[in-house]
């Protein structure tokens, strides 16, 4: 899209342009903060607020999109997962039908044949399997609570990210008071725990992402961001037929070497994506007690002895703080990244990835300021903005 919109730029200054040339559709995002799913444009300069769709009371910090026109989104407040239709814009959000499961969830994913939804709740350290077959509307099939004690000095389990990986029948949930990482079997309906995996006390596993460096359709690698211990740590995955195994293979700070929090104390890894290149790996760092937080970037390479391992490569500004949630663009070179800031002066940004090597520039494309995102009701109030971003 930047590069279109130079191209644009560079036609528009030539005065005798013998055409004008097509301007490609502007890309659409979901948004979602306290109280309000926002729905906007971007063009590859700036951002249009199309909707401010005020939903009070509630928390929609995950949503899940369904062409043409399906978003389910959580009530992190509550315990509910309200189903929405979008119109021809991708705007206006309408409520369809409300379902109640866990309270607390914070994550939700299809399955392969979007014909189920599995929700990861936070508040209370379950699962729940939505069935979504018959109008799209959400019936509750079960809910699986995580056994056995939470980790030391934990509350309790808190399941944070259900992700389907790439072969289409495993769920693996990062359980951030646990302190491990649950492998589900979607098998049959089962969506039994078939692995659980210890990810180091202290550590808080909360977001993942899966990557296939042989290109087949089982991953071969997982990497986890750790929310307590502000770690990536990356592990080789070995499928057993009834299961997924980890075998960790390296850990290091989501901060690389060069660039440490100004306040470790308060440091909190949130959000983890890997490119579709299978080799660039981003992760936000918040609460670093820096002016602004950051999108950290590592490459997975293979080093001298052929297995891959975790570089730090660089490190920009998320332009808030708290940057709970960013996401790569739709387009397959992945040329943008859209961040949303819980705090700060920035609400949202746009940042141009270099699609050759991974690096993010640091002055954004476009931003959204936080007080032209924040809900009414919490003007004045810090920490109150955006919790998701998403292009559909
Ligand atoms: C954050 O602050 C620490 C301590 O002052 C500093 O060493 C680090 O480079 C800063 N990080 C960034 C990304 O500027």
């Amino acid at each position: 899209m930047y590069r279109s919109f130079t191209t644009l730029m560079a036609l528009g200054m030539a005065a005798a342009a013998p055409f004008v040339p097509r301007q490609d559709a502007p890309r659409k995002l979901l948004i979602g903060t306290p109280a309000q799913i926002i729905t906007a444009d971007f063009n590859g300069a700036s951002f249009t607020v199309t909707t401010k769709s005020h939903q009070p009371q509630t928390a929609p910090s995950w949503m899940i999109y369904r062409e043409p026109n399906l978003v389910y989104a959580v009530n992190e407040n509550g315990a509910e997962v309200n189903l929405f239709t979008l119109d021809e814009n991708k705007a206006n959000p309408t409520l369809v039908s409300t379902a109640t499961g866990a309270s607390g969830v914070v994550s939700l994913e299809f399955n392969e044949e979007k014909t189920r939804i599995v929700g990861a709740s936070f508040g209370t350290g379950s699962y729940d399997i939505w069935d979504i077959q018959q109008d799209n509307s959400l019936k509750l099939l079960k809910n699986v609570e995580i056994p056995g004690p939470p980790a030391p000095g934990q509350e309790t389990h808190r399941a944070h990210q259900a992700l389907l990986d790439p072969s289409g029948r495993f769920f693996v949930i990062p359980n951030l008071g646990g302190d491990s990482i649950i492998v589900v079997d979607s098998e049959s309906d089962s969506y039994a725990i078939t692995n659980t995996v210890d990810v180091g006390a202290g550590s808080g596993p909360r977001h993942g992402d899966f990557v296939s460096l042989n290109g087949g359709s089982q991953a071969t690698h997982y990497i986890v961001a750790t929310e307590n211990s502000n770690q990536l740590v990356l592990f080789a995955l070995t499928y057993t037929g009834a299961t997924i195994e980890f075998a960790e293979v390296q850990r290091l700070s989501t901060y690389g070497p060069a660039f440490p929090p100004k306040d470790p104390s308060t440091a909190a890894a949130g959000e983890l994506v890997i490119a579709n290149n299978g080799r660039d790996v981003y992760v936000s760092n918040r609460l670093s007690g820096n002016e602004t937080d950051s999108i950290a970037h590592f490459a997975l390479m293979a080093d001298n002895t052929g297995s891959p391992a975790l570089h730090f490569v660089d490190s920009v500004s998320s332009g808030g703080i708290l940057p709970r949630m960013f996401s790569l663009g739709k387009d397959a070179q992945q040329e943008i990244v859209f961040v949303a800031n819980q705090g700060g002066n920035t609400g949202v940004a746009a940042l141009k990835r270099c699609p050759d090597t991974g690096s993010l520039t640091e002055e954004p494309l476009a931003t959204l300021k936080m007080e032209d995102v924040i809900a009414e009701e919490f003007v004045g109030t810090p920490n109150v903005g955006p919790q998701f971003i998403q292009e559909i």
